[in-house]
């Protein structure tokens, strides 16, 4: 990857600005049979949690064509802490780009457990933390008010003694502005914007929901335009208030090179790509490429220069 697409995410450089969203590549183990890892600046592991999680019955993913987008409702299945520790973490770490570790809980502890053990391991630059998974009776909980998150933060900071926190934002909230300022006043170091949108999808001739949950998470090119929007608002907030900007990582629909771009003008300084891999894997290659020569276009010689670059009306 050219030094044109090199990106600095808090301080973790990434080769490209590229990263492979949480949930979307399990245990990364199966990824290197259809994309190098290289083309990606770093990849995010399953949310996981302190115990393993089966998370919750078929069906729990549903394309949803005439939508374009895809819900789920997995429930946060995954192996658990121990297991991930033992078995996953030492594989994913020798996959050749930045991993990064996604942390789920149920209870400030749980959360402080994780983000311990993850610290301690030394094989993971950066934690995100998922406040923001629809698919559980409890995954909104530290996500929907800004006092609540204050308060998960203000004890999960002191356990990452030498790894960066990510804070994943959500979108199923009345100001986005609120939380990313909540997150950035108890120490985050980047934020991610933005996980699924809570949506039902319903079966006419059954007049069931069609998820076993009922409703879950929305993804891909529906969520895009909502999300370019929070990553801007999130950004302009930050400029204004006159403070060094937060790191972004703008992630939701992004399919191409143009969606990428978009969030970078936005204002985002890495870009999460999540449903774009179930329908193509090899998809992060094609973006990055139309990203550099799009970077070249622009008379640029770093794509950092062109974050937050949108022009006014
Ligand atoms: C099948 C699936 C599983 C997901 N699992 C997680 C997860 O474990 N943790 C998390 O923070 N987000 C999870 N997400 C949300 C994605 O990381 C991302 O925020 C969301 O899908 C929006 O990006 P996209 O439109 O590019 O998919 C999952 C999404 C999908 C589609």
């Amino acid at each position: 990857m050219p030094s044109s697409m090199t990106t600095h995410l808090a301080g973790v450089q990434l080769r490209t600005p590229l990263i492979a969203a949480a949930g979307t590549c399990g245990y990364i183990a199966e990824l290197p049979s259809v994309l190098d890892p290289a083309c990606l600046g770093a990849i995010v592991t399953k949310s996981i949690t302190r115990e393993p999680r089966e998370g919750n019955p078929p069906w729990r993913i549903i394309d949803l064509p005439h939508t374009s987008g895809m819900l789920n409702a997995i429930g946060l299945a995954n192996v658990g802490l121990e297991r991930f520790m033992r078995e996953k973490l030492p594989a994913a770490a020798g996959a050749g780009t930045v991993i990064i570790g996604s942390i789920a809980g149920n209870s400030i502890d749980d959360y402080v457990t994780i983000a311990r053990a993850f610290d301690e391991s030394g094989l993971l630059p950066a934690v995100e933390l998922n406040v923001s998974c629809p698919n559980t009776s409890d995954g909104l909980q530290f996500g929907e008010h800004p006092r609540k998150l204050t308060e998960l933060l203000v004890e999960v900071r002191p356990a990452l003694a030498r790894t960066k926190l990510i804070v994943k934002l959500s979108p199923n909230v009345g100001d986005i502005i609120a939380m990313a300022r909540a997150a950035i006043e108890a120490g985050a170091d980047a934020l991610t914007l933005i996980n699924t949108l809570s949506a039902i999808a319903i079966d006419v001739e059954t007049r069931r929901p069609r998820l076993s949950r009922g409703s879950g998470g929305l993804s891909g090119p529906a969520i895009h335009p909502l999300a370019v929007r929070m990553v801007h608002d999130v950004h302009c907030a930050m400029m204004r208030g006159g403070a060094d900007a937060v790191p972004i990582i703008g992630l939701g629909g992004v399919m191409n090179w143009q969606d990428a771009a978009e969030m970078i003008l936005a204002g985002a300084t890495a870009v999460g790509m999540g449903t774009a891999l179930f329908v193509d894997p090899t998809a992060p290659r094609a973006v990055a490429s139309g990203l550099e020569k799009w970077v070249a276009r622009q008379g640029c010689s770093s794509i950092s220069q062109l974050i937050g670059q949108v022009r006014s009306l």
